[in-house]
């Protein structure tokens, strides 16, 4: 048996399309659902890709339910196009999913897998927070039926990338952030401060031209629109491995040093989105006060974790 039965919550998303790729090409994991939400694209759209990337990797066998299309308390208006294209992925343009997503909504899908399977179930959001946060309303006990929550998002010691305070993912929904770190689960957090030092680079990318594989062709077509994005703005001849990252956290956690801290997530300023983390020393400030403890990813061997996603995807 995998020793990780997971949900991952998505927005793909070129680097969301690598990450459900590595989930089901390692064995550690058991992938049970994939529920969508806004961010690289609306939900509409992120549905459907999640659908076409199953059925690309002959997987339309696990459920996909659609999430919400907007944030909990604000407006989302503006999809990463510029990162990931206008189809999100990489303007490949595919032909729609032969398939649907169930009935049920994301986050009652993850209530009911949830309360279902007390504490086997590893929620793994890489997209903005706010189908976990309905969820966590809708069901609160789901905070103690949860095995562990694994998010990609956030910057606690580094600058952020949609802004210079706030990661992209937080930034689209502040208050689902801030409700979801605020909760009594373990939560660890794979933020900028590792994903940005988990870089592919152009010779290890031009490694799927040559794969057989359906899903490695895939990457081969959608990867390029990606790579002239961080060519460009971040002057990078590679990618920055975002989601895969926080995959390979459940495969290989001894890559990461992690940290205990409180983090709440800025609402109210031009920083709006920023994870602010406290240690221990300055936990009795007020906004941080009966705070959980969340495990920060704060460093990470990239180099290693690169080239296990590389191995895992090729
Ligand atoms: O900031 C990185 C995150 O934003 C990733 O999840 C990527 O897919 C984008 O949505
Ligand atoms: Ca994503």
């Amino acid at each position: 048996m995998a020793q990780h039965r997971i949900i991952i919550d998505t927005d793909p998303g070129i680097d969301d399309a690598m990450a459900i790729f590595f989930a089901l090409n390692s064995p550690e994991i058991e992938l049970i659902g994939l529920t969508t939400t806004f961010g690289n694209g609306h939900t509409d759209l992120t549905t459907i890709n999640a659908l076409r990337l199953l059925e690309i990797a002959g997987r339309s066998d696990i459920p996909v339910a659609q999430g919400a299309p907007q944030p909990i308390a604000s407006a989302f208006e503006e999809p990463g196009a510029v990162v990931h294209g206008d189809d999100a992925q990489g303007n490949l343009n595919l032909p729609l999913p032969t398939t649907q997503a169930i009935q049920q909504s994301a986050a009652e899908f993850i209530v009911e897998q949830v309360m279902n399977a007390p504490r086997e179930i590893t929620l793994v959001p890489i997209g903005p927070l706010t189908n976990i946060a309905m969820a966590l309303q809708i069901e609160p006990r789901i905070a103690q039926a949860v095995r562990e929550v694994v998010i990609m998002g956030g910057n606690a010691l580094c600058p952020g990338n949609i802004t210079p305070a706030a990661e992209a993912n937080i930034f689209h929904d502040v208050e689902a952030a801030d409700l979801v770190f605020g909760a009594e689960w373990p939560v660890t957090m794979v933020g900028l401060d590792v994903t940005q030092k988990t870089i592919m680079t152009a010779a290890q990318l031009a490694q799927f031209e040559g794969s057989a594989k359906a899903t490695a062709q895939h990457l081969n077509g959608i990867i390029p629109f990606y790579l002239n994005f961080t060519r460009e703005v971040n002057k990078l001849d590679g990618i920055f491995l975002h989601d895969p990252t926080t995959l390979a956290y459940l495969v290989a956690p001894d890559a990461f040093k992690t940290e205990k801290l409180y983090i709440r997530v800025e609402s109210e300023s031009f920083s709006r989105g920023k994870t602010w983390p406290a240690s221990f020393m300055n936990k009795w400030s007020t906004a941080w006060l009966n705070r959980p403890l969340v495990n920060v990813c704060v460093d990470i061997d990239g180099a290693r974790i690169s080239d296990l996603i590389l191995e895992r995807l090729v």
